[in-house]
């Protein structure tokens, strides 16, 4: 390691950095105040996508109505198709709240994601059959089934549904951009792609993950009142009543009935950048994004991204002839080579010396760091993983508010708002539940205590297969 004394590095170098983290920490810093403008304006923009369709938040009603009694049963499979990886599973629901998981993995290509969108389905479906052949099927593969297996299909991107086996995806999201999706039903791409196989496969829903997390966790925690996704992408759903759904009116649903809806709230602000602070680095990456103004709030928050804004601010430093002087810093200046785990890692080193930090510069990027750059990296990544929780804790605070879910809380000790949540950021990123809490308490004051959040059931295969049994038991009842 290259000893401050020794390194040659000016003194001066130091108060650069100083003075940079000056800005940074005001670029960066979200005081209560301005996260109260955020939420105000966050409920509007809600309200104003349940009224009609195509707004910037699309508020998408999702044919799930209303929660899980329980006591759903029986066996199911899912196919989660959402970031990182395609998932397929099959899930034993008890009927008691409680169930059993089997399940594969498959991690994407970048070439698949960019591919003809009906081979992404192909692919999808080849896996599918292939999991169906290894679990149900006898030595030779053969499947020999009664009834076709009754699947539900996570497909974690913005659709627009008339029904629950149905989904028009409006917009990829999260770097996908396989061509020939958008627009598309991609319910019925899929079925056509699990024709070509055979697959002795039913569809019966089409997901969103958050809905999944919202209906896996009130399966097993009544508590529940959102499901948000924290991971690769970030969302949530919620369970609204009907009748403050005005654009499904023509539907004449019962009044009382109840309806999830999956917000895709990580579009909000993406038309006027109104309301959310954006530095140049969040502009960067939209303009370089292959989805250039969409997604702005997702883009401030989510794990795909916060690695890459940390490297955006590095690259300026290196230019500015702030940070590894007299190294080759090629390799930290591709794009998107700094993944958000590497965030986690720097702030939850315990060394005083951070050296989990020097050795993740050594061994990923071949640098040298000083102590100084070292705790200086450290303060940069607590800036971006605190403004991540807080704008995500504005979020949260707008569903709150607009559900009045604290109104009735008397007393934070005894009573909960529970927010079930999941996703690597969530899961992984140190202080990230705690920094989320604390920000729920600044803009509600003491009540905002009452919201916890927590880890959630697996909902892209739990909740999948919850919802395909409600669908199922509703169907079986005679509605459409
Ligand atoms: C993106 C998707 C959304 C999904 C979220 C979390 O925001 O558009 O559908 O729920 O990522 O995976």
């Amino acid at each position: 390691t290259r000893r401050e004394d020794e390194s040659g590095t000016p003194s001066a170098n130091k108060k650069d950095m100083a003075d940079y983290l000056v800005k940074f920490e005001k670029q960066f810093t979200l005081t209560p105040q301005r996260m109260r403008m955020i939420v105000d304006s966050f409920i509007e923009v809600l309200e104003r996508g349940l009224e009609k369709k195509g707004e910037e938040v699309p508020m998408l009603p999702t044919y799930v109505f209303g929660w899980p009694t329980g006591q759903e049963k029986g066996s199911y499979l899912a196919v989660d198709l959402g970031g990182t990886n395609l998932r397929v599973c099959h899930v034993e629901l008890e009927g008691d709240g409680r169930f059993e998981v089997t399940q594969t993995k498959f991690r994407l290509t970048e070439e698949q994601k960019h591919a003809d969108a009906q081979g992404l389905f192909d692919f999808c479906a080849e896996c599918l059959d292939n999991f169906v052949k290894d679990n149900f099927g006898d030595d030779d593969g053969k499947v020999e089934l009664d009834e076709p297996l009754p699947m539900g299909f996570t497909f974690s991107y913005p659709c627009e549904q008339d029904r629950i086996d149905h989904g028009v995806l409006i917009r990829w999201t999260k770097g996908f951009g396989a061509p020939g999706a958008e627009g598309e039903d991609c319910a019925a791409m899929f079925k056509k792609s699990l024709q070509k196989y055979n697959t002795p496969v039913e569809m019966v829903a089409l997901i969103n993950d958050t809905t999944g997390t919202l209906i896996a966790s009130s399966y097993v925690d009544q508590a529940t009142k959102a499901g948000i996704i924290f991971g690769t992408g970030c969302n949530a759903a919620y369970m609204e009543k009907v009748a403050n759904i005005p654009k499904i009116k023509h539907l004449n649903l019962p009044e009382d009935a109840e309806m999830a809806i999956n917000c895709e709230w990580g579009a909000f602000d993406s038309t006027t950048h109104e309301h959310l602070p954006r530095t140049s680095y969040d502009i960067h990456i939209d303009e370089t994004s292959n989805k250039p103004g969409e997604q702005a709030f997702e883009k401030m928050i989510a794990g795909l991204y916060l690695g890459e804004i940390f490297r955006l601010i590095m690259c300026e430093l290196i230019d500015e002839g702030v940070l590894f002087l007299g190294q080759e810093t090629y390799k930290v200046e591709k794009p998107f080579v700094f993944d958000t785990a590497f965030l986690s890692l720097i702030e939850s080193d315990p060394t005083d010396e951070l050296l989990t930090v020097t050795g993740l510069f050594a061994h990923f990027f071949s640098l040298d760091t000083t102590i100084a750059e070292r705790q200086f990296m450290r303060r940069l990544a607590i800036l971006i993983g605190t403004r991540a929780a807080r704008l995500s804790a504005c979020g949260i605070a707008a569903i709150v508010s607009k559900q009045a879910l604290l109104d009735d809380i008397t007393d934070v000790k005894k009573q909960t708002v529970g927010i079930a949540t999941d996703g690597s950021l969530y899961n992984k990123y140190p202080k990230f539940p705690q920094r989320l809490e604390e920000g729920l308490v600044d803009i509600f004051g003491e009540k905002g205590r009452a919201i916890k959040t927590y880890h959630a059931e697996d909902g892209s295969g739990v909740g999948a297969a919850v919802i395909a049994a409600m669908t199922k038991a509703r169907k079986a009842a005679g509605y459409a």
